[in-house]
């Protein structure tokens, strides 16, 4: 019998015909036409607190590569939960890793589903979202919502294929976070960054004259 905390088998051909399929008849949501490299996932990986107790929500699976390095990297495959827009995308994610609650929905949500799901707490939200395209009110609803679900304590782990942070300086202000950029992945193709989103430390105060 297959262990439920042993990623499954990708299937690297497969997953990029069906990742290329998919961005033709939706290429804003999908968003790249191949799924994420080895290297990136492994620096996405190294952004999520391991050794800390908790659930990690991550945020538009695809076909699993950040899911199954995070598995490979020692975080129980019954501690994840997985939201996916994409309802092909769903049932491949929902075969691929059945210890996983792989839930049909939109990272808008992203509060409620974890709630619903029991994760409780929320240690990290690890996105492969193309965040960067979202206008500020669904970057809030996005961000807002992990946060929500995660507390203060929690780290949000996003890629991007841009010079800066993917989420906008205003959209941060509003929420009271931070961005942090981790890691360059120059080997991904096309080269990638990683950054991590907390809550910013409260401002020092100004002693008084
Ligand atoms: C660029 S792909 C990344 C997939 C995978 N994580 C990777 O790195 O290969 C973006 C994924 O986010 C999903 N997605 C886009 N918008 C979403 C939303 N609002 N809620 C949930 N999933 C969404 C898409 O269906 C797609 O699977």
């Amino acid at each position: 019998m297959s262990d439920p905390n042993s990623p499954p088998k990708t299937r690297p051909f497969l997953d990029r015909l069906l990742f290329f399929l998919l961005w033709l008849r939706r290429p804003m949501r999908i968003a790249n036409i191949t799924p994420s490299g080895k290297h990136l996932a492994a620096a996405m990986v190294r952004g999520v607190p391991m050794d800390k107790p908790g659930s990690v929500v991550e945020l538009g699976g695809g076909t699993g590569v950040f899911t199954a390095a995070m598995i490979r990297a020692g975080l129980p495959a019954d501690d994840l939960v997985i939201i996916e827009r994409e309802k092909t995308l769903f049932d491949l994610l929902t075969r691929r890793f059945p210890s996983s609650r792989v839930v049909l929905g939109d990272a808008r949500d992203v509060h409620q589903i974890a709630e619903e799901a029991g994760a409780n707490p929320v240690k990290a939200v690890v996105s492969g979202l193309p965040i960067l395209t979202m206008n500020d009110e669904i970057q809030t609803a996005i961000m807002g919502g992990a946060f929500k679900a995660m507390g203060d304590d929690g780290v949000f782990v996003q890629f991007t294929y841009g010079p800066k942070s993917p989420v906008r300086q205003s959209v941060l202000d509003a929420l009271g976070l931070t961005a942090v950029r981790a890691e360059k992945v120059p080997r991904n193709v096309p080269p990638a960054s990683v950054y991590l989103y907390t809550v910013a430390p409260p401002a020092a105060e100004t002693p008084l004259a």
